[in-house]
């Protein structure tokens, strides 16, 4: 049975689907939005929006009531330890709030509150729940790698009664200057004030309190006035306290058996005008203002990882994945603050414009002020104080980790929909493809394959012989990839879900029984993957013995994991869910998809005793630290223009927050796209670093080859383009692994000094390449106007003519539907392999193209990453590693790491790298004075020799260049050509 939005396999979610359906009719569009809550829907949301209003309000005689005993307060060794005192009545009871500000060498510092009440386990539980008394602590087991050892040579550079100051981070030129009362930090760096946190006042962190049952309230005109019911003696008199005890919602209710516990700060960045990050959401890369403002949104950036169906566009809405780091820059500076907390968090922006001395001349400065607002937890921060995005992306890549290196057929193009029906299905595809010489690595099953939604199954009608189409596609290097969601089906006679089930490893629900609820299978009950036994247990599932009909070739989607709940509260899970450690599904919502992507990364890992491959999996659901186990899309898009432009931002925004193997489905998910917007989607999708056509399952087929011409050789062209460009794109993905850059990298953060390019996420450079593209998202676009953000040479990817930019101005260049917007920019080296095949597996031993753009001054430089792309073995020096250099008259290849190359001891794939070389390398811009130049000389393991050079001078159709070829060097032997 199908339905437009979901696949259901039994009637009650038939007639669930039809009220859904029923309801989309009746109510337009916005119901997808009111199916999730606003803030003032949010009962902490609404409460410390509350809060911060009512301290604005006041202004300065708003005393924010938290502050340090100064007779509590030590510092040493890189670590400040004091007690936050929180007076909460007017007669001045307190209760005491632990702090620790720890210092690294890493350069960053980070900021931990709890509350000792909670700490001691010092409280009681409504409901008789089972629920763990203390907040949550235990995200950073999920999130944190690395980057947090205290820098013990942290000094105290101001202490006093007011408050101390620290000085930490490179040289010392960070400083945390901490006020004692109220409670405040500012961090500066070479003694400026870059943020401070509780600028406003507006830090709250909601106590623990016993629930007072007041009175029956008199009846009034026969009406019990219920409003007020419950109400603590020793609160304020003011609040909302309605969502205290219980919170209801669409229908559910939330039983809240600790009550109120909600952390909340504001952080103010100083001169900050745009701020980026906090993904997943779909809008624009510099984030907008939530609170008043042009054009601002008037609900906060949400973050609760959520499936909205039909998601809109331009919305702060949350998405499916979360990762709270967010990046403040202006001209030459970049800082950035992580929040750690796996609740439900909302994020409010105000830009506030302010002229620090009323005397001083030119603009108003803009702070922007934030004011993060979490559910549960502790509240936990880190602090990077930059100063280039680049350091940001470093530090943070330090203590989340960095993005896996990929399997290298995963960089290529991934063929996906929902559904191939059958085996012969997939078969009939992979030669269609084939015969019309279209690249492709992997096809992709969705969740039809399966015996009735039973994962670790096959539909054994359909798929009478998965091994068989395993091997089709192992022949041409192709692999198949495999959706196994979080779900499991509740159905007898079902091993997975007796084995889940006996060894209690399911998520509870607050009772502490099995949790059951619907999702694609019908009746489900969902692995809780922070619990290390389900962990064991769910990497036993995926040896080829046990789940038959996988092979070496099969890969890994993980769907669903936020988790999607059809019937549960936001489709999602109750928040009164036990999780293992009897944590409450609220405390970690956010790290739930995390978990079991993990877990998947694990399973694969431990397929067979002795066979160690980098896992490939994808998800959907993420928080920080998924990067180091996979890739993500942007979910359920729809196949219009505005989706198509909208996916850009949100690539962009994935890579500037840690986690930039990302991509959108290439088509458009929902709908039919037309043949231009199909085309422009491969244009685009060729840039996106998760390379993958994707469609719903009433979507007609729309695999390339469908296409009529020219729209099929536009789309070949554009799948072509980024094969031959595999070699970058891994030395980009290299390049981020090993120091947290983004794969495709917006204007700010490869020009933080090009103001004004700090709005602009519609174009994009692809690593260090120099490759700056433009794709065309608008219907019957034929022109595309590329902001230059420097005085550098660019010149046109086809043509290889010089384009007259300059610096800081908008080019226009020519669109055609069969062109993509692709400049170069001089001063780069980039690798390329133009031999087009079938799928990247059959490039591997391919010889090199180099494509050397001459800088302005005449020089350029670039690098090369290699390796298996299939096992650990880089990690033992396995890999050839190049920078090129043209300078003055001489290009060379020397081992970017310094390594001496003849001593590496080589494996199998070095052995056979031995005989790969330098094909070709095309000079853009060579200089006129080659024009006359027949040959160059090249030296390489102590050999002289000369190679043929031809200059073309240029015409009509292209810009001047030159080209040496066959060069021969061995890619990864040193070399110097000499061009004198
Ligand atoms: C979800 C996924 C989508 C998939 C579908 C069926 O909607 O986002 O990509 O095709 O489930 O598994």
């Amino acid at each position: 049975m199908r339905t437009p939005s979901r696949s259901f396999s039994s009637w009650p979610a038939l007639l669930c689907a039809f009220g859904v359906l029923f309801s989309l009719f009746s109510v337009g569009v916005a119901v997808k939005e009111n199916d999730f809550k606003k803030c003032h829907q949010s009962g902490f949301c609404k409460r410390n929006r509350d809060y911060a209003d009512k301290a604005i309000a006041q202004g300065s005689s708003w005393q924010a009531p938290y502050k340090i005993l100064p007779t509590e307060a030590s510092f040493k060794d890189g670590l400040f330890h004091a007690t936050i005192l929180k007076t909460i009545d007017d007669k001045g009871a307190t209760v005491e709030l632990p702090l620790t500000i720890s210092f690294h060498k890493s350069g960053t510092a980070r900021v931990t509150v709890d509350e000792r009440k909670r700490q001691d386990k010092s409280i009681e539980l409504r409901h008789n729940s089972q629920a763990r008394k203390e907040r949550y602590n235990e995200a950073e087991k999920w999130a944190i790698v690395g980057g947090t050892t205290v820098d013990v040579d942290a000094t105290i550079s101001y202490s006093g009664e007011a408050g101390i100051k620290i000085k930490y981070g490179p040289n010392s030129a960070f400083e945390a200057d901490i006020k004692y009362d109220p409670y405040s930090i500012e961090f500066k760096r070479d003694g400026s004030a870059q943020l401070k946190l509780n600028d406003r006042g507006l830090m709250n962190l909601e106590h623990w309190r016993p629930k007072v049952e007041k009175p029956p309230v008199e009846e009034k005109d026969g009406v019990e006035n219920t409003e007020k019911k419950e109400e603590s003696a020793s609160e304020p008199v003011g609040e909302d306290e309605s969502t205290w005890w219980e919170e209801s919602f669409g229908g559910n209710t939330d039983s809240k058996p600790r009550g109120p516990e909600s952390v909340a700060l504001d952080v103010t960045f100083f001169g900050y005008d745009h701020v980026y990050g906090i993904p997943e959401h779909a809008g624009p890369l510099s984030l907008k203002e939530t609170r008043g403002g042009d054009g601002a949104y008037t609900e906060p950036y949400r973050l609760y990882n959520s499936d909205v169906f039909e998601y809109i566009l331009d919305s702060p809405m949350t998405l499916y994945g979360a990762i709270p780091l967010m990046q403040a820059h202006r001209k030459d500076s970049t800082v950035a603050i992580f929040w750690l907390n796996a609740a439900e968090t909302w994020i409010d922006i105000k830009k506030a414009k302010e002229s620090k001395n009323p005397l001083s001349l030119g603009s108003p400065q803009t702070n922007t002020q934030t004011h993060w607002i979490s559910e549960a937890g502790v509240m936990d921060l880190f602090i990077f104080l930059g100063p280039t995005p680049a350091d940001v992306s470093k530090a943070f890549g330090e203590l989340t980790g960095t993005t896996a290196m990929p399997q290298e057929f995963s960089i290529g193009y991934h063929q996906c929909r929902w559904n191939y029906v059958s085996d012969d299905d997939v078969k009939e595809v992979d030669r269609k493809m084939d015969r019309h010489q279209i690249p492709y690595d992997v096809i992709w099953l969705d969740i039809e394959y399966t015996d009735e939604k039973k994962y670790f199954t096959w539909d054994k009608d359909m798929f009478k012989d998965p091994i068989s189409m395993g091997q089709q596609l192992d022949v041409h290097g192709r692999k198949l990839v495999v959706i196994i969601d979080p779900h499991i089906k509740n159905s007898g006679g079902y091993p997975v879900i007796d084995e889940l089930k006996a060894n209690g490893l399911a998520v509870k629900n607050k009772d502490g029984k099995d949790f059951d609820g619907w999702c694609w299978p019908g009746s489900s009950m969902w692995v809780d993957c922070f619990n290390p036994s389900a962990i064991k247990w769910w990497k036993s599932l995926f040896k080829y013995n046990k789940f038959k009909g996988t092979m070496e070739n099969t890969w890994l989607w993980n769907d669903m994991n936020e988790p999607s709940v059809f019937n549960g509260p936001e489709v999602t899970m109750p928040k009164d869910n036990l999780h293992y450690g009897s944590w409450e599904h609220r405390d970690v919502h956010n790290i739930n998809g995390l978990t079991f992507h993990n877990a998947t990364y694990e399973a694969l890992l431990s397929r067979k005793k002795g066979e160690l491959r980098r896992p490939f999996v994808l998800t959907r659901s993420f928080y920080a630290g998924s990067q180091r186990v996979g890739a993500m899309w942007t979910g359920d898009n729809q196949a219009n223009w505005e989706h198509l432009g909208a996916a850009i931002p949100m690539i962009l925004n994935q890579g500037v927050s840690g986690f930039p193997f990302a991509g959108a489905d290439v088509g458009g998910f929902f709908g039919n796209p037309e043949a231009e917007l199909q085309s422009r989607w491969y244009q685009a999708g060729a840039f996106y670093p998760f390379f993958r056509g994707h469609a719903h399952i009433d979507a007609r087929r729309r695999e390339p080859y469908m296409l009529a011409e020219p729209y099929r050789t536009i789309v070949t062209s554009a799948l072509r383009l980024r094969y031959s460009l595999i070699p970058s794109w891994y030395t980009a993905f290299h390049q981020a692994h090993r120091d947290g850059s983004p794969i495709i990298r917006p204007m700010y953060w490869s020009h933080p000094s090009s103001e004004g390019g700090f709005g602009i996420d519609n174009q994009f450079f692809v690593g260090s390449t120099g490759i700056l593209v433009k794709p065309v998202v608008e219907k019957g676009k034929t022109t595309e106007d590329v902001y230059i953000p420097d005085d550098e040479a660019y010149f046109d990817y086809f043509t290889y003519r010089q384009l007259p930019t300059a610096k800081g101005q908008t080019l226009t260049v020519d669109a055609p539907i069969e062109s993509i917007p692709i400049l170069m920019r001089g001063g780069h080296i980039f690798p390329r392999r133009d031999t087009p095949r079938r799928s990247v597996q059959l490039m591997k031993f391919d010889d090199y193209t180099l494509v050397v753009v001459v800088g302005k001054d005449g020089t350029a430089e670039g690098q090369l990453y290699a390796d298996d792309g299939d096992s650990f073995e880089y990690q033992k020096g396995e890999y050839i590693h190049r920078t090129f250099k043209l300078e003055g008259s001489q290009l060379t290849s020397t081992d970017a790491d310094n390594r001496d190359v003849k001593s590496i001891k080589k494996g199998e794939w070095l052995k056979n790298m031995q005989d790969v070389a330098v094909d070709k390398i095309i000079i853009v811009g060579a200089p006129s004075t080659w024009a006359d130049k027949k040959e160059v000389q090249l030296e390489t393991e102590g050999k002289q020799s000369t190679v043929k050079l031809e200059y073309f001078k240029g015409d009509a159709n292209r810009g001047p260049f030159a080209i040496i070829g066959r060069v021969g060097a061995k890619i990864g032997a040193d070399w110097t050509i000499e061009f004198a």
